[in-house]
Parts: structure tokens; C-alpha cells; sequence
């Protein structure tokens, strides 16, 4: 199946009520543990790249490897998701290399760590809107700020320092056009999100669901929705890792979200995890190895097991065969025609 957009795959997923893992990838084995993943439970995936991934690969590798993906397992719809590009010359090189979908990430400055202010933010989403959709991909947005920093991407601080405010994602999605709003609710990038279980006063599922009774149609996006699992967390620091204690977002909260318009879910750090902990455990009962097979095939199968669990409590499990692909220059017709709306449906306070 050729690569499909993500505006596509996420209308389905609203059909159906259901929510969709974006995956970040850097390298062959994550994009084969993903792949596996969709094939065992049948269902159509996002995979993502940030910029360090793609600096790290070298992107071409990457897309060439989601091709390969795309034609091992034709039975399975694949959105190429740019993760959180810093500007419009980020999200214009994804597209001309044959991403399907951009997110442009315009709540922080192009230096991806400064706070950027709302007309900032609206004026350069608003230009990769008009861009893309001139080409049939999707944009996804972001409004308020996400705590952490990975890889040297995130304004840093805790989660709450930039909740998004629900009159701002309205008039945002109104002036913007984007497919896809993620939101700040309380979570971070990385494994330290939380030091305890999340209630209420830190992972703010009220404003997800108050923007989600404003913007009814609009699908939301869930940004540092790792779980980090303590069963993954004790794999790592039983062979010699020294992760401190730390809890992530639990999976209930997350469908919780996606009764409430969450259709994409990003997570990253969970399979992090779990790679880690498969290599350092073959490492540290057979030091004797190197042979980097030995590892990396746990390793994938680790991620695997991950993925396809998500993949399952989202939702998305079951659904890989209930729609053809859209061909991108037909998406980019629709845009143009207004048979694909941008305008967002807003419901009165
Ligand atoms: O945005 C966060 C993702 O986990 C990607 O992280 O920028 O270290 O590749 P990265
Ligand atoms: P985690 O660090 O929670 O996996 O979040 C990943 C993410 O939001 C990528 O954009
Ligand atoms: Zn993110």
C-alpha cells in the first residue's frame, strides 16, 4: 500500500472512535518492531521522525526504509509523520523528501526552547498549512507547551508552566487550519514526568476535555504519553541501569482521552525502555557476546511486545483493512475543493 495521509487515517480513526500510537523512529529495527506490531494486530500505524532522528539516520535512509515498509506489508495503512519540526524550511524539506503528514511545532521559537507567542505560533503553522495542504499532506499543530527537553528540543520545566488555554485552541484552530491540535495537559517528553502516580493537579484531563467539548470534530493529539511501565523501569535497573523513580502517563487516562477527540498518541520513551533494558540484559548475562544480532533481536522483539500492547489499548488494533488509501494528490483536490474541511467545528461555551 502506498503511504497514506494522516488526515485520512485519523478521520477513520474518529469513525471508528478509536485512537492511533505515533511511534518515533531512528533506525531499521524500531520501524521492523512497528511493522511486526501492526501486522500481529492488524492495524494502520503513524511513524514519526523528529529532527534529530532524521539528523541521526540521515533521512533518507529513513524514508527509503518506510518505502520498503510500505511494500512489505500492503495490507497495512502508514502515515511519515515529521515530529515536532522547529519552522517552515523543517516541515518544507519533510514534504519534498515524501513525509505524508508535518507537525509544525510553532508553540516554541525555531531554536525548539523559547516559548514563541501566540501570533508567532499562528503565523508560521498557518504558512506550512497552506504549503502542505497545496500537496495533499497533513499538518499538525501545537498550542500551549509541553514540559521536558529531549535531544535538545523543549522550553524544559515541568508540564503545568504552559496548559493550553481552551479559548486560545479554538480561535487557533479557527486561524490555522491544521488536521491535527496537540495540547498541553500536564505532560512531559522523556521518562520523569510525573513523581507519582498523576492525578488530577498535574495531568489536566478537565482542559483536554473542556477543548474537546469546544472543538467536538477536531482531533487532538496527546503529546509525552509514554507510560513508563515499572516492569520496563526494573529491566533496565536490574542489569546495571540507574533510572530514578518515576511514573508516566497511565494507559486509562489515555483512553480516557480518547473518548474525548484524542486520535493520535505520541510515544517514544516507552520503547526507549524497552530496547534498553533487552540489550542491557544480554549484555549483562553474556558479556562474552558482541555480536550485535544477539541484542538486537531482543531488542526489537522488546519493542515489539510495546507497540502491539498500545496498539491494543488504543484502539487502532483491528482496523488496518477497513478503508483503501486515499491517493495525496486526491487528498490535495479535496483541500482545494473544501471537501476536506479545515474549518473546525466550534461549539458554543
Ligand atoms: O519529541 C520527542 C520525541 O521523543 C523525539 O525525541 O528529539 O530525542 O528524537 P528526539
Ligand atoms: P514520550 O517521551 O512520552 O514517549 O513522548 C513522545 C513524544 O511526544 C514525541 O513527540
Ligand atoms: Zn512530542
Amino acid at each position: 500500500m502506498p503511504l497514506v495521509s494522516m488526515r485520512q487515517l485519523l478521520d477513520e480513526a474518529a469513525k471508528g472512535g478509536y485512537g492511533v500510537g505515533a511511534f518515533n523512529v531512528n533506525d531499521m529495527e524500531q520501524i521492523q518492531a512497528i511493522m511486526e506490531a501492526a501486522k500481529e494486530t492488524k492495524s494502520p500505524v503513524i511513524i514519526q521522525a523528529s529532527r534529530g532522528a532524521r539528523q541521526f539516520a540521515q533521512d533518507r535512509y529513513l524514508f527509503h526504509l518506510i518505502l520498503a515498509a510500505s511494500e512489505l506489508y500492503p495490507e497495512i495503512p502508514i502515515a511519515m509523520h515529521q515530529d515536532h519540526g522547529n519552522s517552515f524550511e523543517t516541515c518544507k524539506s519533510a514534504i519534498e523528501l515524501g513525509f505524508t503528514s508535518v507537525m509544525m511545532d510553532g508553540s516554541l521559537k525555531a531554536d525548539g526552547k523559547t516559548p514563541a507567542s501566540f501570533e508567532e505560533n499562528v503565523e508560521v503553522t498557518r504558512k506550512v498549512v497552506d504549503y502542505a495542504h497545496e500537496r495533499g499532506v497533513t499538518v499538525e499543530g501545537e498550542i500551549g507547551v509541553l514540559g521536558g527537553v529531549e535531544d535538545g528540543h523543549g522550553a524544559g520545566g515541568s508540564g503545568l508552566d504552559h496548559i493550553t488555554d481552551p479559548d486560545q485552541a479554538v480561535e487557533f484552530a479557527e486561524r490555522t487550519g491544521v488536521d491535527a491540535l496537540a495540547i498541553a495537559i500536564g505532560t512531559s517528553h522523556g521518562a520523569y514526568k510525573f513523581t507519582k502516580k498523576p492525578d488530577g493537579s498535574v495531568l489536566k484531563m478537565d482542559v483536554l476535555i473542556a477543548i474537546h467539548k469546544r472543538l467536538p470534530n477536531t482531533h487532538l493529539v496527546m503529546h509525552g504519553s509514554s507510560s513508563v511501565p515499572q516492569d520496563l523501569q526494573d529491566i533496565v535497573n536490574q542489569y546495571g541501569g540507574k533510572l530514578k523513580p518515576t511514573w508516566g502517563v497511565p494507559v486509562e487516562e489515555i483512553q480516557l482521552g480518547i473518548r474525548n477527540g484524542v486520535r493520535k498518541i505520541n510515544v517514544d520513551t516507552d520503547n526507549r525502555l524497552a530496547i534498553t533494558g533487552a540489550i542491557r540484559k544480554v549484555l549483562w548475562e553474556s558479556p562474552e557476546k558482541f555480536d550485535p544480532r544477539d541484542y538486537m533481536k531482543p531488542a526489537r522483539e522488546a519493542m515489539q511486545k510495546v507497540v502491539a500492547l498500545r496498539m491494543t489499548q488504543f484502539g487502532q488494533a483491528g482496523h488496518a483493512g477497513d478503508y483503501q488509501p486515499v491517493s495525496i494528490a486526491d487528498i490535495a483536490k479535496g483541500y482545494k475543493d473544501g471537501s476536506l474541511s479545515t474549518r473546525p467545528l466550534v461549539a458554543a461555551k
